[in-house]
C-alpha cells in the first residue's frame, strides 16, 4: 500500500467512509474559495462529526508527520483555508460539527459547534428573543469557527466590537490533539492569561476550534436605515462624528459607498435603482437600532437638520419601510458581486485611526492614479472602523494575464503609504498567504520573534495550517 492509501485507510478506521472524502471530484469543493482562486488536490478531505474525532484525526496527523488545514464555511478571503498546491495537505472540514449547543437566554449568551452556519446562529438567537451581532456578506456560508478563526468583524462593529469581543468560551484541538475546553458561559473570568484570545484570529494556526460560546445581546425592536449623499470622505467623517452625539450611541452601522459601487450594485442587480434622483460622489449606509422604545426618526430628523446645516449632507432617504431598508442593504451586497463581475482586481482591507481617513484617502487615490491613470479606486466599507476596503479595478480593457504584476505594484504603493499613516494592512480579513509578504515585510523583529515562538511551542512540527500568517518551516 502507498503512504496515502495507509493514510486514508487509517482515517476510515477512525471516522467511517462518510467521515474521508477522497475522489478528485467530491474533493473539488473544497479546493476553492469565494476569490474564485483553486488551491492544491488535498491528501483526502475529513469530515469529523465530534470534537472527539477532530481530536483523533490531529493526533494521528501529530504522529504520522500529517500537514493539514481545517476549513469552514471557505468564504475567506485570503486563501487561508485553501489546499496548498506544493505540499499536499489533510483539509479538514469542520462541516458536520453543526450542533447548537445551548442558548441561555438570562445568561445572554449561546454555545454552539465551530461548524455551525453562522445565520443558522442568528436565527437561533432571534428565536430565543436575543440578538447575535456578527454580521456579514457571507453569514449564509460562512461557519462560527471561521469566524473565530478569523476575527471576523463585518457590519455591526461600531456597536458590538469584532468577533474577539463576542467570544466569552472557546474548545480548541491543539495540534498535537490534546482538547482546551474553554467552554466556560463567564461574562467575567481573570484567572491567569486568557489563552481563547490566543486562537481568535490565529487563522487556524494554533488549533482547530471545535465549539464557541458567544455573547449575546436584546433583540433590537426598532430599527432605522438610510442612505445619506455627501461630497467627499471628510464630509463623511465629520457626519459620522455628528451621527455618533445624535444617536444615543446606538448607530449600528456606518458604511461608506462611493458611487462607483452603487453603480457596480446595479449593474450586478439589474432590478436596483438609485435610490436619490441625482448622482453624488459618495453616500454612507447608516444603521440606527434600539431594543427599546427610543424615538429613532427623532434622532435621524436632528442628524439629517445638523448634517444640513453643517453642509456635511447634500441629499438622503430614510427607508419608510423593512422592505425599503432591505433594498438599501442590497446595494451593499450587489456591490460585492459586481466587483467580482470586473474580473482580478485588488482586493484589501486596511485600517487607520478614524481621523486619518481623508489625507490618507487623498493621498493613497494621487499614488495609485500617478502609477496607473485608467485604474480605478473604489474604496468602501466599515469607514466607522476606521477600516476601508480600499480596492483597486485594473483599466477594464487589461487582459487578465496582466492584471497581477500590476496589481502587486499598486499593493506595494498603497501599503507604503498604509505604514506612514501606521495603520494595519488587514482590519478584519486575516493575513491567510495572501498577505504574508507584506505583512512580514512591515512586522518588527520582536513581533515576529514572539509569534513564532507561539507557534513553536503549540505546533512545534508546523503541520497545523503550515505557511498561513508565518512562512511554513523548512522541510
Ligand atoms: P474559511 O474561509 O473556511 O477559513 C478561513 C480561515 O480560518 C482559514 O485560515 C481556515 O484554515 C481557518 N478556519 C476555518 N475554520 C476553522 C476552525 N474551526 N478552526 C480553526 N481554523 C479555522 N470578513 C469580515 O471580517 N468582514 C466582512 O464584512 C466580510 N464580508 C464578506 C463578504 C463576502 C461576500 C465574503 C465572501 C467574505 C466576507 N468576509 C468578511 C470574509 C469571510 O467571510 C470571513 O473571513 C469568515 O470569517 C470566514 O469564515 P469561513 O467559515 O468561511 O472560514
Ligand atoms: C465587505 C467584506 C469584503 O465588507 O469584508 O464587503
Ligand atoms: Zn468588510
Amino acid at each position: 500500500m502507498s503512504t496515502r492509501d495507509t493514510l486514508i485507510a487509517d482515517l476510515r478506521a477512525l471516522l467511517g467512509e462518510r467521515g474521508v472524502l477522497t475522489e478528485v471530484e467530491a474533493m473539488a469543493r473544497y479546493r476553492t474559495d469565494w476569490t474564485g482562486r483553486t488551491g492544491g488536490v488535498p491528501l483526502a478531505v475529513v469530515r469529523p462529526a465530534s470534537t472527539a474525532e477532530v481530536a483523533e484525526v490531529v493526533s494521528y496527523c501529530h504522529r504520522n508527520d500529517v500537514p493539514l488545514v481545517p476549513q469552514g464555511g471557505h468564504s475567506g478571503l485570503v486563501c487561508g483555508a485553501m489546499p496548498d498546491e506544493e505540499i499536499p495537505e489533510l483539509v479538514v472540514s469542520l462541516e458536520r460539527l453543526a450542533s447548537i449547543r445551548e442558548i441561555d437566554p438570562i445568561n445572554f449568551t449561546l454555545s454552539a459547534d465551530a461548524g455551525c452556519v453562522l445565520q443558522t446562529l442568528k436565527e437561533a438567537a432571534e428565536e430565543a428573543e436575543c440578538y447575535l451581532p456578527l454580521s456579514l456578506g457571507a453569514q449564509g456560508s460562512c461557519q462560527i469557527g471561521g469566524n473565530v478563526a478569523t476575527n471576523a468583524g463585518g457590519l455591526n462593529v461600531l456597536r458590538y466590537g469584532m468577533t474577539r469581543q463576542l467570544v466569552l468560551g472557546l474548545e480548541v484541538v491543539l495540534p498535537d490533539g490534546r482538547i482546551y475546553s474553554g467552554m466556560r458561559a463567564l461574562h467575567k473570568n481573570n484567572t491567569g492569561y486568557d489563552l481563547k484570545q490566543l486562537f481568535i484570529g490565529a487563522e487556524g494556526t494554533l488549533g482547530i476550534v471545535t465549539g464557541v460560546v458567544l455573547k449575546l445581546f436584546p433583540r433590537p425592536q426598532v430599527t432605522r436605515t438610510a442612505l445619506l449623499a455627501c461630497h467627499d470622505i471628510e464630509a463623511v467623517l465629520k457626519l459620522y462624528a455628528l451621527a455618533r452625539r445624535c444617536c444615543c450611541d446606538l448607530l449600528t452601522a456606518f458604511e461608506l459607498i462611493p458611487r462607483r459601487c452603487l453603480e457596480l450594485a446595479m449593474e450586478a442587480s439589474t432590478d436596483l435603482r438609485d435610490p436619490l434622483n441625482t448622482a453624488h460622489p459618495t453616500y454612507v449606509l447608516l444603521e440606527v437600532s434600539a431594543s427599546g422604545p427610543a424615538d429613532l426618526d427623532a434622532m435621524i430628523e436632528t442628524l439629517f437638520e445638523r448634517g444640513m446645516e453643517q453642509e456635511l449632507l447634500d441629499d438622503g432617504v430614510l427607508a419608510a419601510s423593512e422592505t425599503q431598508a432591505q433594498q438599501l442593504w442590497l446595494i451593499r451586497e450587489a456591490m460585492l458581486e459586481g466587483q467580482r463581475k470586473t474580473g482580478e482586481h485588488l482586493r484589501t482591507d486596511i485600517s487607520l485611526p478614524i481621523s486619518s481617513l481623508p489625507a490618507f484617502h487623498e493621498r493613497a487615490t494621487q499614488a495609485v492614479l500617478d502609477a496607473c491613470p485608467d485604474a480605478t479606486v473604489i474604496a468602501y466599507g466599515h469607514i466607522g472602523d476606521g477600516n476601508l476596503h480600499f480596492n483597486i479595478l485594473p483599466p477594464t480593457a487589461m487582459p487578465e494575464a496582466e492584471r497581477p504584476a500590476l496589481l502587486h505594484e499598486l499593493e506595494t504603493i498603497l501599503f507604503d503609504i498604509v505604514a506612514t499613516f501606521d495603520g494595519s494592512i488587514s482590519a478584519e480579513h486575516g493575513i491567510g498567504r495572501l498577505k504574508q509578504a507584506p505583512f512580514l515585510e512591515h512586522l518588527s523583529a520582536p513581533e515576529f520573534e514572539l509569534m513564532r515562538g507561539l507557534k513553536h511551542l503549540l505546533d512545534p512540527r508546523g503541520l497545523i495550517a503550515p505557511g498561513r500568517i508565518l512562512p511554513a518551516p523548512p522541510p
